[in-house]
């Protein structure tokens, strides 16, 4: 496994095993890697001859009050689980190396960007947008591999894909859950014990609004009631945004379906988890 920080390096290396043919499996994280990313990994090894890894904490996709100084970061135990998966290239760019001064343009998203963690983070998608271009334009992957649990970032980026005509072939991956139910996250870290079970209220939601929907109710207020009560009755939540929207274009619906997307956004103390959950698909 060979790490390269170096962007001209890193795209240079590629070209060379393009004209190889060789198929690249791109996985694309702000490292401090967990299941959920070696979940993407171990997909990635099977559908590439090459599989990339890109380790980037992206400053343009933080506003100005969020984490990006505390975002965590293990470089060394990132490539440890790396090599563990299979990983052939560790691609590490500094922030300098990706946004050199004079940088200056930017991607224009559409509707999907609006909603949910669109309305609480102005600017996020954009900065995502725009690093995710690069990084393809860099790494030049057949296929990339994205967690579902960014349920939104996904959605964008693959419509992006199909706009821009991206030749890169955009794999969704399951949400990878802790034994006790919670959505793996680098951000779980920040979590106190007392906090990383009052986290569990996330998933106990999706559990109840799942179970009730399976039970045949399809009222919005009903199912998001429901929600709203587990997780205010946790001291230290906050709810961001508990919603039901449809799957694919993320648009509010009056009737809860198969395909209505569950997605929430809450507070526990100062971090913010996201989850989600399609009513009809697997949890
Ligand atoms: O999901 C993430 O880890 C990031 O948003 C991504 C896609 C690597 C872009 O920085």
């Amino acid at each position: 496994m060979k790490l390269i920080q170096d962007v001209q390096e890193m795209q240079q290396t590629v070209l060379g095993l393009k004209r190889q043919g060789k198929r690249i499996a791109f996985v694309p994280t702000m490292g401090f890697l967990h299941e959920g990313h070696a979940s993407l990994l171990r997909e990635g090894r099977k559908r590439g001859d090459v599989l990339v890894l890109s380790i980037f904490v992206n400053p343009t996709q933080f506003g100005i009050n969020e984490d990006l100084d505390n975002y965590p970061r293990n470089l060394e135990g990132d490539c440890a689980l790396a090599e563990a998966c299979g990983v052939d290239l560790v691609f590490a760019p500094t922030a300098a190396g990706m946004y050199p001064p004079g940088f200056q343009t930017t991607v224009a998203l559409g509707p999907l960007t609006k909603p949910l963690c669109g309305a609480s983070r102005p600017g996020h998608f954009n900065g995502v947008a725009v690093v995710v271009t690069k990084l393809f334009n860099i790494v030049q992957p057949d296929c990339a591999l994205f967690g579902n649990k960014d349920f939104q970032q996904l959605a964008i980026i693959r419509q992006m894909t199909i706009d821009l005509n991206l030749p890169v072939e955009i794999i969704g991956m399951q949400i990878v859950r802790e034994p006790d139910g919670l959505a793996m996250s680098s951000r779980n870290s920040y979590l106190t014990p007392e906090q990383r079970q009052q986290s569990l209220c996330l998933s106990k939601a999706i559990q109840k609004v799942r179970e009730l929907f399976n039970n045949g109710e399809i009222s919005v207020d009903r199912l998001l009631g429901e929600a709203r009560m587990i997780i205010t009755a946790v001291p230290e939540s906050s709810i961001d945004y508990l919603e039901l929207r449809h799957s694919t274009t993320l648009q509010p619906v009056e009737t809860a379906a198969a395909d209505t997307l569950f997605a929430l956004a809450v507070k526990i103390g100062s971090t913010r988890l996201i989850d989600n959950t399609v009513l009809g698909g697997d949890l």
